[in-house]
Parts: structure tokens; C-alpha cells; sequence
């Protein structure tokens, strides 16, 4: 096949929600359709079920797990579908973050009778910051949910993005009927009988066909009429460019759990989704074609095996073509390096890769050499942007418990930083080591591996931060003054960037009128929209 081909044919892709929303369950209907499985129940959930104190048994086996899907390829209709894994449990969506800076286009799930969670918000604002394509799957049609209409409403008003149903349901709860494809124009019936659920396709001309009638009863198959005449009333046509760009979010209906309604969502989801999009390494733009191979790190993974020196770093190819054995330039450590053992992974399988296109992901395996943003190309000297830090949600102070096995505890605490488990602020004053996290979680995974894998032992003592703020100025003057008169309140990130640990987001206010010619960031990049349209 040809290079241009490759790239065209791949879509690379995560599947997001709140969880409990429904991501393992499509997830899994969409390697059955890709024949990735040939058995429902192969996908494992990979949240932490339990509520988190203390079960590193789960934790374990929730880091083993993701690793063995962190990413699933399977074909459909000859698309090649990278399906990148986000974690489950809310104190890892820093990983999840991580993991969208790697995608082309995101899919994200929201159940009809919760509406949208707090979390999908969160998620849905690191999309929009990214201009990342997303469709929305509204799942559990087949329960007692909110109306379509008011759900659509909400999704417009939480998620601050313009949406377009591109199916829409007929009745909802135990009186679904099934969806109409307002993009294909066919109705798709639910039909169960006993325990089993079938997809029932029917073509219709439009929606006033006589075959509507025979298909539904006469109340039914108004209201659908009325529906659809009031969705086209409101909401402008669907362009596949709106979507493209990331300013309209194409809405489906249905259930994931009786597959019913995955089919037509990962059909169009091949059709309109984008291939291998350009990406920005700061001084020019990478295309996916260009023939010379670039990639860059976005996610570490510490083994499951108890040797923990051995990590697989998961490399997102950007252009170029990826070849086992061949030596890359690590553009930070100004190193060359080759692979001899790159891995893609299938469901739960690993298998050696011997070439990769823009689109792929790749897992390497790791000594200690990469850090979260390390790019790899064939020689030249660039750093893709955009897998940016965001501010932490709560801060403790790392005390060290164990005065002897300091050394061990500066190690343990500098990979696991770079595996990115949570965001190191240091004060130079006092050398206090500051970590930041978005759950309590990891301040549990920190202490159990320290201690597990390192021999050092550690505590931790709360601090009331609101939020870290990466500051910067034209004026370089202004940058040192603050940093010298608010000594007590600012922090350096992994790469020294000063930060500004704000106590409440009145002291921030207060804080901003105070130095107008300082700017606060709330992410480690200071520009945003860091991905090519
Ligand atoms: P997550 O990965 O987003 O956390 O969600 P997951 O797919 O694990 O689904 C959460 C629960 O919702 C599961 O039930 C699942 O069976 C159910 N579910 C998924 N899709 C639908 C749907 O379309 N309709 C209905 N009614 N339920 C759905 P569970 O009881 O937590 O787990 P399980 O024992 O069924 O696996």
C-alpha cells in the first residue's frame, strides 16, 4: 500500500465519559464489530470500583490492565481504528488529558438519565482548547432518561459547543422504539423478543413516507414528524468541516449495552472523522505525509512487573514511517536511539511492530530514557507542543520519613514524575517538594510505589492551595519581583518554570489587579490551540 494510503486509511481516536456513562461497554461493541474480540465481556472496565483508600490491589491491577489496553487497533469496512484508552476513575484524568493531546478525534458518552457530569465538562474544555473533533453518543436510550430535546440543550450549555443530532430517538425507556438516521435518512427499529436485541435497518425516502406509518404507530410516527420538523427548524445544516474544525458536536442516540445504535455511530464515525491530523513541534507544522518520521511521548507506563526499571513509553507517530531496529534522534537528550522490541497492542495482546504510519501509537520500552513530551525524529531538532500541564487540583508537601533512603526517595519521585503520576512544584527557598494531583488517589499510588518499588518511605502534609498559576511577562524585571516579593507563594515546575500557588481565587483576583503586567496561565503552555486545524 502506499504511504499516502497508510495515513488516509487510519483513525486514531479516544472514547471519553463520566464514569459509569458506558465507555467499556462501546468500547467493546466496537471491537466486536472490528472482530478485535469475538466475546462480549473481553474488555475489562478499568475503573477502580471500590471506593479508592488503600485497595493498591486494585490500583495494581488497574495500572496492569490499562496497560495491556492502552490502545486497541482493529479494521472496519478497511479504516484501521486506533482506539486510545482514558482511565475510568476521575483521579486519573490528568492521564486522560494526556491521552487527547495523542488523538485526532474524540467520541464522547453521556448517559441520558444523568445528563452531563461534572467530569465530562472538564474533559469537553481540554477538547474545545485543542479544537478537537468530538461526537457525541447520548447512551441508555433504553432507560427512563432526560427528554432528547433538554439533554440536547444542556449538552450545548455545559459543554459550550454547538450541537447537531444526527439520529434521534423514538420514545426513550421501556417505550424506545429505535432511532432515526437523520444523516442517512433510514429508521433503525429496537426490536426485542425474550432476552435478545435486534437492529432492524429500514430505508425510508424521508420522513413523510408511508412507510414511517407501517413501521409505527400513528402517535409515534407524529411525534417523530414533529421532532425532525422542529430539529431542522432550529439547527443548521450538518457540515462534516464544522465537525472538522472542532465547532459543532454531531449528536447519536442509543444503547450501548444492547448495541443498538453503535453500528450506525462508528459508520459515520469512519466516514466524517478526520485521518491524521498536522500537529505543531513550535517552529513549523508536521505534516502526517512529510517522509521523515517524528513522534513524541505522551504516556509512560511503569511495568506491572515488579522490576519496575522496565516502563513502556507510548509513542503517537506524526509523520514519516516508524522501522524496528532503525536509530531515531531523541531531540532532548541530543541521543540517537533504536527499538529492537516496539510493540502495538490488540485487545490484551502485545505484538511486535516492525513499521508505523502517522495515526499509530506505539508502545517502547523504556529504561528511564523518556519523559512525558519527548519527541523522536530523524535528525531534526524539534519538540512537539501541546501536551501542556493543567493546574493541579490539590497540593501536599512530600515529607521524607526515612532521612536514610533519601537518595531513593529524589529517584522514586523524579520517574515518577516523568511517568507524569502528578506535577512536582519546588520552592528555592526551602527546597520543599510540592506535589500536585487532580484526586486524592495518587497521593496513595505515589506512597505505595515509593515504598514498593524504591524502599523510601514518605508522608504527606496537606496544603490550602486553590490552583497553580504558570506566570509569565514581557518584562522580565516585573517576572523577578514577583518572584521575590510573593517568595512564599511561588513554585518551579519540572522544567523551571515559575509558578504562582494562589491560597484562594480571591487572592488570585487581588493578586492580578496587583500585577497587571504579569500574565497567569492555567496550563504549563502559555498558548493554547496548539493543534493545526
Ligand atoms: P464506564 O466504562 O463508562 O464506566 O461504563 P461501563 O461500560 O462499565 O457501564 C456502566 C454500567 O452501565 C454497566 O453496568 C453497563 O452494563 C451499563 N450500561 C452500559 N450501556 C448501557 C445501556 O445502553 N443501557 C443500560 N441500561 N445500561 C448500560 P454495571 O451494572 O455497572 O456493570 P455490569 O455488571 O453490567 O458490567
Amino acid at each position: 500500500m502506499s504511504f499516502d494510503k497508510e495515513i488516509e486509511k487510519r483513525r486514531t481516536f479516544a472514547i471519553i465519559a463520566h464514569p459509569d456513562a458506558g465507555k467499556t461497554t462501546l468500547t467493546e461493541k466496537f471491537l466486536l464489530y472490528g472482530g478485535a474480540i469475538q466475546t462480549a465481556g473481553a474488555v475489562k472496565s478499568n475503573k477502580i470500583k471500590k471506593s479508592a483508600t488503600s485497595d493498591f490491589m486494585e490500583i495494581e491491577k488497574q495500572r496492569g490492565i490499562s496497560v495491556a489496553t492502552s490502545v486497541m487497533s482493529f479494521e472496519y469496512k478497511n479504516v484501521l481504528v486506533n482506539l486510545l484508552d482514558t482511565p475510568g476513575h476521575k483521579d486519573f484524568a490528568e492521564d486522560t488529558y494526556r491521552t487527547l493531546t495523542a488523538v485526532d478525534s474524540v467520541i464522547l458518552v453521556v448517559d441520558c438519565v444523568k445528563g452531563v457530569e461534572m467530569q465530562t465538562e472538564k474533559l469537553m474544555e481540554v477538547c474545545r482548547m485543542r479544537k478537537t473533533p468530538v461526537i457525541i453518543f447520548v447512551n441508555k436510550m433504553d432507560r427512563d432518561g432526560k427528554d432528547p430535546f433538554d439533554l440536547l440543550d444542556e449538552l450545548e450549555q455545559k459543554l459550550d459547543i454547538k450541537v447537531r443530532p444526527l439520529s434521534w430517538p423514538i420514545n426513550k425507556g421501556t417505550f424506545f422504539k429505535g432511532v432515526y438516521n437523520i444523516f442517512d435518512k433510514n429508521l433503525n427499529l429496537y426490536r426485542t423478543s425474550g432476552t435478545t436485541v435486534e437492529e432492524e435497518f429500514v430505508a425510508i425516502q424521508d420522513i413523510n413516507s408511508p412507510e414511517l406509518d407501517k413501521q409505527l404507530d400513528k402517535r409515534d410516527a407524529d411525534k417523530l414528524r414533529e421532532d425532525i420538523d422542529l430539529i431542522e427548524g432550529v439547527y443548521d445544516d450538518f457540515k462534516v468541516t464544522d465537525y472538522l474544525n472542532g465547532d459543532i458536536a454531531p449528536v447519536f442516540f442509543g444503547s450501548g449495552v444492547n448495541n443498538f445504535g453503535v453500528r450506525e455511530l462508528l459508520e459515520t464515525f469512519i466516514r466524517i472523522s478526520p485521518v491524521p491530523r498536522p500537529r505543531n513541534a513550535g517552529d513549523r507544522i508536521i505534516y502526517p505525509t512529510e517522509p521523515k518520521f517524528t513522534g513524541f511521548v505522551f504516556k509512560i507506563h511503569a511495568n506491572i512487573d515488579p522490576n519496575h526499571r522496565s516502563r513502556i513509553a507510548f509513542l503517537r507517530v506524526c509523520s514519516g514511517k516508524f522501522e524496528r531496529n532503525k536509530f531515531f534522534y531523541h531531540t532532548r537528550s541530543n541521543k540517537n536511539m533504536r527499538f529492537s522490541n516496539p510493540v502495538t497492542f490488540m485487545a490484551s495482546d502485545k505484538n511486535i511492530v516492525e513499521d508505523a504510519y502517522a495515526g499509530d501509537v506505539i508502545g517502547l520500552n523504556d529504561t528511564g530514557n523518556f519523559k512525558i513530551g519527548d519527541t523522536l525524529t530523524e535528525g531534526e531538532k524539534l519538540t512537539f507542543k501541546g501536551i501542556p500541564s493543567f493546574s493541579p487540583e490539590i497540593f501536599k508537601e512530600l515529607v521524607n520519613t526515612d532521612p536514610m533512603k533519601t537518595k531513593q526517595l529524589e529517584k522514586g519521585v523524579s520517574q515518577l514524575m516523568e511517568e507524569g503520576v502528578a506535577q512536582l512544584f519546588t520552592t528555592h527557598l526551602t527546597n520543599a517538594k510540592i506535589i500536585g494531583t487532580v484526586g486524592e488517589l495518587q497521593f496513595e499510588v505515589i506512597q505505595y510505589r515509593l515504598l514498593h518499588e524504591y524502599g523510601a518511605s514518605c508522608s504527606f502534609k496537606p496544603m490550602q492551595y486553590y490552583k497553580a498559576f504558570w506566570i509569565s511577562s514581557d518584562d522580565a524585571n516585573e517576572i523577578n519581583q514577583f518572584i521575590k516579593t510573593k517568595y512564599n507563594y511561588v513554585a518551579f515546575d519540572k522544567d523551571e518554570n515559575p509558578v504562582f500557588l494562589a491560597t484562594s481565587e480571591w487572592i488570585y483576583t487581588l493578586t492580578k489587579q496587583d500585577y497587571p503586567k504579569i500574565n497567569f496561565h492555567t496550563t504549563s503552555e502559555m498558548e493554547q490551540d496548539e493543534i493545526v486545524k
